[in-house]
C-alpha cells in the first residue's frame, strides 16, 4: 500500500467517514475530490472520473450549473436565513411548496420541509403516529417496510430500513417496525416461480403478516419505487398494484421514499408513476436540489393534514420542526432545480438516454463475474456472484464489489458496492450518450482486471 498523502493523513486523523470499514480504512485512505464540472469529478492529483453515482444518488443536474450558483448566490444576499416556526415564512419555501404540490403524481394539501431524507422519513413517521392519535386508533402504530430497504440512519429512519449493518450493534430495529418481503426475484423467487407468481406471494405474505401482527395495531407501509441502496432492485410488474390493494383492504396508510427515484431516475417525474404505485404521502429530497444544498420534503395528503390540524387544536401546538426546514437558499435553489427539469426536458431526455443506458448495463450479464444486471431508467446495478449458474455470492470477507470499485477508479470512474457486492450505477441525469458508453467501456475493463484477480487468487472457490 502506498504511503498516505498529507491531506490523506489529516482526514485518517480528523474526521469518521460514514460506510467504510474505519479500521482498514486508516490504511487506504480517502479519494479526494477536489473539484468537478458536468459529469465529472476530479480528485486532488487533478485524474477525472466520470462521477457514476451522481455523488450519492443525487447531482442529477451534475457539477458546476451556474444557474443554481446565482440562484444561491441571489438568495443569500436577499435574506441568507428565514425560518417557518411560530408563524414565520419566507417567499422561497411557499413558491416551493406549490411547486411541488402543482407536480405531485397524488393528491397533496401541504408540504413539510427538512434537510435529509432521513428527517423525512421520520417525520413521516411521526406524522402517522400523529394520524392515528387523531382518528382515535392509538394502537395503530406499526410500520412496515422491507427486507433491503434503505430510508435513511436516523433512529427511526434506521429502523425502516431493512439492511442488517444499519442495525446490528446499534439496539436497532426499533419495536414496531416489521419488515416485509423484498421483491428481488433473482434472488428470492422460488424455483420455478414466474415474475407474477412472486408477486402474488409476496402480497399474500404481507396480508398475511399484517394479519398475524393484527390490522388494528399496522399503521403504515413505505417503500422505494426501487430499492437503491440495498441495491438497486426493480420489483416485478404488477407488485406496487398488489401491494397497494392489501394497504387498502387493512386501511394502512402508503408511503413513497422517493428519495432516489424522485425527478426522473426511471424516466418519470416521480418514481411511484413509473412503477403503478399509489402512495398516499411522499418523501423527497437528494434530486430535490440537485444536491446544491440539502433540502427535503414530505408532501402531505389532505387527510393526514387534518390530522395534524385537529391534534394541534387538542395540544396546542403541532411540536415538529427543524431550524434549517425550508431554508430559503435551499429553497430557491430546488425551485431553480426544478425550473430546469422541466424547462430543459431535462426528465424526458433522461428517459430518451435510458434504453441505451439499460442495454449497455444488460450486456454485462456476459461477464463472468456478473450474476445479474438490473436496473430501469438511468440506475442500474450489477451483482457479482463467484458461481453464475448457483447464483453463489463471493465470500464477502474477500471485498470483490469494494475492489472492482477501486479498479473502476483505476480506470477513471466513480461507482459503488453495497451489501452483496453489487455494484451500483446512478449517474446525473445530464449524461450524454457518449458519456453512458465511456462510462460502461470504464466499468467493462474494471470487471475484467477484477476477472484477472479472482482467477489468480482463486477466489470462485466455495
Ligand atoms: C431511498 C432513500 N431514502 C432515504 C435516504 C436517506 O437520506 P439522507 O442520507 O439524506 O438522510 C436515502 C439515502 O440514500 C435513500 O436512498
Amino acid at each position: 500500500m502506498p504511503p498516505l498523502s498529507n491531506l490523506a493523513t489529516r482526514d485518517v486523523e480528523t474526521l469518521v467517514h460514514p460506510y467504510i470499514n474505519l479500521a482498514s480504512f486508516r490504511e487506504t485512505g480517502p479519494l479526494i475530490i477536489e473539484r468537478a464540472q458536468g459529469v465529472h469529478v476530479y480528485d486532488t492529483q487533478g485524474k477525472g472520473y466520470i462521477e457514476g453515482m451522481a455523488g450519492l444518488w443525487c447531482t442529477a443536474l451534475g457539477y458546476g450549473n451556474e444557474e443554481l450558483v446565482e440562484a444561491a448566490a441571489t438568495q443569500m444576499r436577499k435574506l441568507s436565513f428565514a425560518h417557518l416556526f411560530t408563524g414565520r415564512s419566507h417567499d422561497p419555501a411557499i413558491e416551493l411548496g406549490e411547486k411541488l404540490k402543482e407536480i405531485a403524481p397524488v393528491p397533496i394539501s401541504k408540504v413539510f420541509f427538512c434537510n435529509s431524507g432521513s428527517e423525512a422519513n421520520d417525520t413521516q413517521i411521526k406524522l402517522v403516529w400523529y394520524l392515528n392519535n387523531a382518528r382515535g386508533l392509538p394502537r395503530k402504530k406499526k410500520i412496515v417496510s422491507r427486507i433491503k430497504a434503505y430510508h435513511g440512519v436516523t433512529i427511526a429512519a434506521a429502523s425502516l430500513t431493512g439492511l442488517v449493518g444499519n442495525h446490528r450493534d446499534f439496539d436497532l430495529p426499533l419495536p414496531g417496525f416489521l419488515h416485509a418481503g423484498c421483491p428481488h426475484h433473482y434472488r428470492f423467487a422460488h424455483d420455478g416461480e414466474s415474475e407474477e407468481e412472486f408477486a402474488s406471494r409476496l402480497a399474500d405474505e404481507l396480508d398475511a403478516l399484517i394479519v398475524k401482527e393484527g390490522p388494528e395495531t399496522v399503521a403504515a407501509f413505505i417503500a422505494e419505487p426501487v430499492m437503491g441502496a440495498g441495491g438497486v432492485i426493480v420489483p416485478p410488474r404488477t407488485y406496487f398494484q398488489k401491494i397497494n390493494a392489501v394497504c387498502a383492504k387493512h386501511d394502512v396508510f402508503v408511503i413513497s421514499d422517493e428519495v432516489i427515484c424522485g425527478f426522473g431516475r426511471l424516466g418519470t417525474m416521480f418514481g411511484c408513476e413509473k412503477l403503478g404505485f399509489r402512495p398516499q404521502s411522499i418523501s423527497v429530497a437528494k434530486a430535490l436540489s440537485s444536491a446544491y444544498l440539502p433540502i427535503a420534503a414530505v408532501m402531505i395528503p389532505e387527510l393526514m393534514y387534518e390530522a395534524l390540524l385537529a391534534e394541534s387544536k387538542k395540544i396546542g401546538v403541532f411540536g415538529h420542526g427543524f431550524t434549517y426546514g425550508g431554508h430559503p437558499v435551499s429553497a430557491a435553489v430546488a425551485l431553480k432545480t426544478i425550473e430546469i427539469y422541466v424547462r430543459d426536458r431535462i426528465i424526458e431526455k433522461a428517459a430518451k438516454r435510458a434504453p441505451l443506458f439499460q442495454a449497455r448495463l444488460m450486456a454485462l450479464n456476459q461477464h463472468p463475474l456478473v450474476g445479474e444486471a438490473r436496473g430501469l431508467g438511468l440506475i442500474g446495478g450489477v451483482e457479482l456472484v463467484a458461481d453464475k449458474t448457483g447464483k453463489r455470492s463471493f465470500d464477502p470477507r474477500h471485498g470483490i464489489g469494494a475492489r472492482v470499485v477501486r479498479f473502476a477508479e483505476d480506470e477513471g470512474l466513480i461507482a459503488r458496492s453495497v451489501a452483496g457486492d453489487i455494484l451500483t450505477l446512478c449517474p446525473p441525469l445530464i449524461i450524454n450518450a457518449a458519456q453512458i458508453e465511456e462510462l460502461f467501456d470504464r466499468l467493462t475493463r474494471a470487471l475484467d482486471k477484477a476477472l484477472d484477480w479472482v482467477t489468480r487468487e482463486r477466489l470462485t472457490q466455495a
